[in-house]
């Protein structure tokens, strides 16, 4: 019996999106004979009855070109924002899915995503998520879809920085992304040489960076490169963190408890300014010029790799097989050569953090990149 299935991409685009909807897509239609319409720009389209039919014509050329023929959105399907006020729109969505006879909806997202399938879920909808977000940091799969494009691109950018660093005898500051974890910064500051790599799970001492840039220098290398992921953060940082949290903890009065709140609030905010003042502080400590480089969305635009593109294919398919199976609430996650589906429940919640023992970084000092700590 044919099967009609939804898919929709939520969350911050990345490279290889198409490139899923196009496995997805053209196995739906041509190996299940299943009929498959997208809805647009994340939650949202589901919730507005906004969606295209998905034929061959419309998947046909797009497993190279970036972005999302979908479009997507950050939206929570729960608080969703609706003429500038919040609103909970998860019966709206409930009631598209039975109305257009879903079997199954596909939904190609990160952290966030997952939180809000896993809540549809529990709702009686039959869902399949495909990990996807240039950080890496959803568990449970190898890797992401996005993640290797991004890092080349990165990988890039700290080649083409160490040219210019070494003409002008520079400390070369790349800012990555990664606000919570530090993948692209490590992998991409492997791959590209960098002397210093910050990230999140590890807390840094810039008197430790300094220490390390002014070694290279009495050395004779008179520039460095240091790749610092977005959400890097200093020990001085995270000491004032465990301070407010042990503040709120013993606070006395109510009035004392907003107060660390607040102050914690704000001290988790992302600041792009972080990497500007680091450079200055650099400056001051070194007496070295240097410079900044933000790649920012430069890493999620443009043409996915050959590997995401592969990975794409391999976890667009599976999901896919997986419907015919009518085996619903898993991610497809990449596990070596392998497509494993993981339950949502488990994925839910969680974020792949770098172990601190991890191979990279072993690799990474064996090569004396100083890690900041
Ligand atoms: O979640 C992926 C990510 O690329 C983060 O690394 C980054 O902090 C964030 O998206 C930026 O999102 P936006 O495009 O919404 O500014």
């Amino acid at each position: 019996m044919t099967k009609k299935i939804g898919v929709l991409t939520a969350g911050g685009d990345t490279p290889g999106l198409n490139a899923t909807l196009r496995g997805l897509g053209k196995a739906a239609l041509m190996s299940y004979n299943f009929q498959i319409i997208g809805f647009k720009d994340g939650f949202r389209g589901l919730v507005y009855n906004n969606y295209l039919e998905l034929d061959s014509v419309k998947l046909s050329g797009i497993i190279s070109t970036g972005g999302t023929l979908l479009g997507t959105s950050r939206d929570k399907p729960h608080c969703m924002v609706v003429n500038g006020k919040t609103h909970d729109m998860t019966d709206a969505i409930i009631k598209n899915y039975h109305e257009h006879g879903l079997d199954a909806l596909i939904c190609i997202g990160g952290g966030g995503t997952h939180k809000n399938v896993y809540r549809l879920i529990q709702k009686g909808l039959n869902i399949i998520t495909i990990p996807k977000t240039i950080d890496n940091d959803v568990p449970y799969t190898d890797t992401t879809i996005g993640y290797d494009t991004a890092m080349s691109i990165a990988t890039e950018a700290i080649d083409r920085l160490h040219t210019t660093a070494y003409s002008h005898h520079r400390i070369m500051l790349v800012e990555t992304m990664g606000h919570h974890v530090g993948w692209l910064a490590l992998g991409a500051g492997i791959a590209g040489g960098a002397d210093v790599i910050l990230i999140p799970e590890i807390p840094y001492d810039v008197h430790v960076v300094a220490e390390s840039v002014l070694e290279r220098y009495r050395i004779g290398k008179n520039f460095s490169i240091i790749a610092i992921a977005e959400g890097a953060v200093t020990k001085n940082f995270v000491a004032n963190v465990r301070r407010l949290e042990n503040q709120k903890k013993m606070a006395e009065s109510p009035e004392d408890r907003l107060k660390a709140e607040k102050l914690l609030a704000k001290l988790r905010i992302y600041r792009p300014d972080h990497v500007m003042r680091l450079a200055a502080k650099l400056e001051e400590l070194t007496g070295l010029d240097s410079r900044v480089t933000i790649l920012g969305h430069l890493q999620r635009g443009g043409n996915p790799s050959a590997n995401d593109r592969l990975l794409a294919t391999r976890l667009g398919t599976e999901a896919v097989a997986l419907i015919k199976r009518q085996q619903y609430g898993v991610m497809v996650a990449a596990c070596g050569n392998r497509v494993e589906p993981i339950p949502i429940s488990r994925v839910v919640n969680k974020r792949k953090y770098i172990p601190i023992n991890h191979p990279w970084l072993e690799s990474a000092r064996q090569v004396g990149t100083c890690l900041g700590n």
